[in-house]
């Protein structure tokens, strides 16, 4: 239709996509049989079938062992160019990425060869297809904030290559306080900050305050449950802070896109932003996201244009380079 056509050729930009996430089924077996490796799923279809997830742990029990196949420089770069041409190709012009450097490093795989792959691919990607790619060092929450801080020592040598900090993973039990220190030692290198607040997590306002108020984070990830409390949507909004919500993985990780309360956050003049999050795994890349929200909500195009506008205003580009998306 129009409206799926319209939304494939918005210029976007994509903020919340975990590089992790794109790991598609058939790539999953050109890189196991390139590394030996035995799966217990044979078949495509064996492999999407164990995607019956309902919440955010069942779908983290299957996204974290799926990883194992990623062992070396050219997997990681073969997983962000598959992702950088297919984002290509559904319009995205700018993508920040998460990548969760120690799902690899605390099973063996140096850290230089995560990040070694995922900038050539960026390299490539930008020369092929016109592709802006970033890189957004993710923690793991439900890592010690320890770790999280000998990560962040690992990750300096590279600080060129890298435009941020976020945290992610199992956020039951493991607030943004957690990882205070982390976050300020990162803003005090110069990264941009920015963290997950999963839906409808227990204590999901206080976690959403500690984030604007404590931690200070230049954007948040998901965070639609601010819906429920005035004073945070004011402040919020007085600072211009970007929401990256992801309408199909809302529909996996709860039972729902969430759509009522994006859109009411996207009219109360929140920079609202539409993304994918784990594309392999919910089966949406960033149009399709779009279109997904649109024939929920029933948006028209004006309104899928202020969402693509408001991914390059939420996005972290310098003024000037963003000026010339808008
Ligand atoms: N890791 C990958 N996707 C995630 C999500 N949506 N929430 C938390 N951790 C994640
Ligand atoms: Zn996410």
């Amino acid at each position: 239709t129009d409206l799926v056509a319209f939304a494939h050729g918005l210029p976007k930009a994509e903020l919340h996509l975990h590089l992790e996430g794109t790991l598609e089924p058939e790539l999953k077996f050109a890189l196991a049989a390139r590394n030996g490796i035995e799966l217990a799923e044979k078949t495509v279809e064996e492999v999407r079938a164990t995607y019956n997830f309902h919440d955010l742990t069942s779908f983290l029990q299957v996204y974290y062992p799926a990883m194992g196949v990623l062992q070396t420089a050219e997997d990681f770069r073969d997983l962000a160019y598959a992702y950088l041409k297919k984002a290509a190709s559904q319009g995205t012009r700018h993508a920040e990425m998460f990548f969760d450097p120690q799902a690899h490093t605390s099973r063996g795989v140096p850290f230089a060869h995560v990040i070694g792959g995922y900038r050539q691919a960026i390299i490539e990607a930008r020369a092929e297809f016109g592709i802006q790619g970033e890189l957004i060092l993710c923690i793991l929450r439900d890592f010690s904030a320890e770790f999280a801080m000998a990560t962040l020592m690992e990750a300096l040598p590279y600080k060129d290559w890298i435009l941020g900090l976020g945290l992610d993973s199992d956020e039951r039990g493991n607030p943004p306080a957690k990882f205070a220190a982390v976050f300020a030692r990162a803003k005090a290198e110069g990264f941009l900050l920015t963290m997950h607040c999963d839906i409808d997590q227990e204590g999901s306002i206080e976690n959403i305050r500690q984030v604007i108020e404590d931690i200070q984070v230049d954007r948040i990830d998901h965070g639609t449950n601010i819906v429920e409390n005035d004073e945070l949507v004011e402040a919020a909004k007085a600072r211009g802070l970007g929401f990256t919500t992801c309408p199909i993985s809302n529909s996996f990780v709860t039972d729902q896109m969430k759509s009522d309360e994006i859109v009411a956050l996207l009219r109360r003049g929140l920079k609202v932003t539409i993304n994918s999050d784990d594309p392999a795994y919910f089966g949406g890349y960033v149009a399709d996201n779009y279109v997904a929200l649109a024939e929920k909500a029933d948006l028209g195009i004006e309104e899928l244009a202020q969402l693509a506008r408001n991914s390059f205003e939420a996005s972290w580009l310098t003024p000037f380079r963003r000026d010339a998306y808008l």
